[in-house]
């Protein structure tokens, strides 16, 4: 998969790129990342981004210009889509995960919240909002979406059978039973005695009823 990402801070990517199960992605050809600075596509020698809305009023608005400029140069030829990461897009969840999974390539316009020329609506196959809230641009939803979905490709994640194992991939529903590890006692709390038993019959009924509570916690949303 070729990811390509249109942004006006490009340096934003890297440490989180380089580290965790995407610099491996990426060293094993899985995942191909490639971050365009907009502004390199600027015809003024100030290299201007942005400028006043049309019509008046606060803020200024990202040019579609060099998105357009810079979009061009990466044409692709293979199954791709263009997505604009907006607070108001269709929302991301898993479902919307594994179907870009399938996908050859992808490219992301990193908005900035106060403004984007509407035109580029003509360019875009999708909006997309990783959650009901505003954040100050597309840079961090860009990184929430890559990471969802490369952990989908086959073979980026180590053991093969890890994705599988991902709450969501059992369905919406699923939720995993509390794990512990070493030590048994940590301050005054102690690993559930039923876990040190050995009786593999009483610990899968506790996992199944720690199951049961998380579930009836998460329908109160608490
Ligand atoms: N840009 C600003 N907020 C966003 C969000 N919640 N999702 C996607 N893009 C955004």
């Amino acid at each position: 998969m070729k990811f390509d990402i249109l942004t006006i801070f490009p340096d934003i990517f890297d440490s989180y790129f380089n580290e965790t199960i995407l610099k491996r992605a990426q060293s094993k050809k899985l995942v191909s990342i490639h971050i365009h600075d907009i502004r390199k596509a600027t015809a003024d020698k100030h290299h201007k981004v942005d400028d006043r809305p049309y019509g008046g009023g606060p803020g200024m608005v990202l040019k579609i210009n060099p998105i357009y400029k810079t979009l061009k140069k990466i044409r692709q030829k293979k199954i791709s889509k263009i997505i604009l990461l907006d607070p108001a897009g269709k929302q991301f969840d898993h479902d919307r995960a594994k179907k870009y999974a399938l996908l050859d390539q992808m490219t992301f316009i990193c908005g900035r919240y106060e403004g984007i020329d509407a035109r580029v609506e003509k360019i875009i196959d999708e909006k997309v909002s990783i959650g009901p809230y505003v954040l100050s641009g597309g840079e961090l939803p860009a990184m929430v979406i890559i990471e969802a979905v490369s952990r989908l490709i086959p073979g980026v994640l180590g053991h093969k059978d890890s994705a599988l194992d991902d709450s969501f991939s059992r369905g919406k529903d699923y939720v995993e039973f509390p794990q512990y590890t070493r030590p048994e006692k940590f301050n005054k709390w102690a690993v559930p005695k039923v876990l040190l038993s050995g009786d593999h019959k009483k610990i899968a009924k506790w996992r199944e009823e720690q199951v049961k509570k998380a579930k009836s916690r998460r329908g109160k949303n608490v």
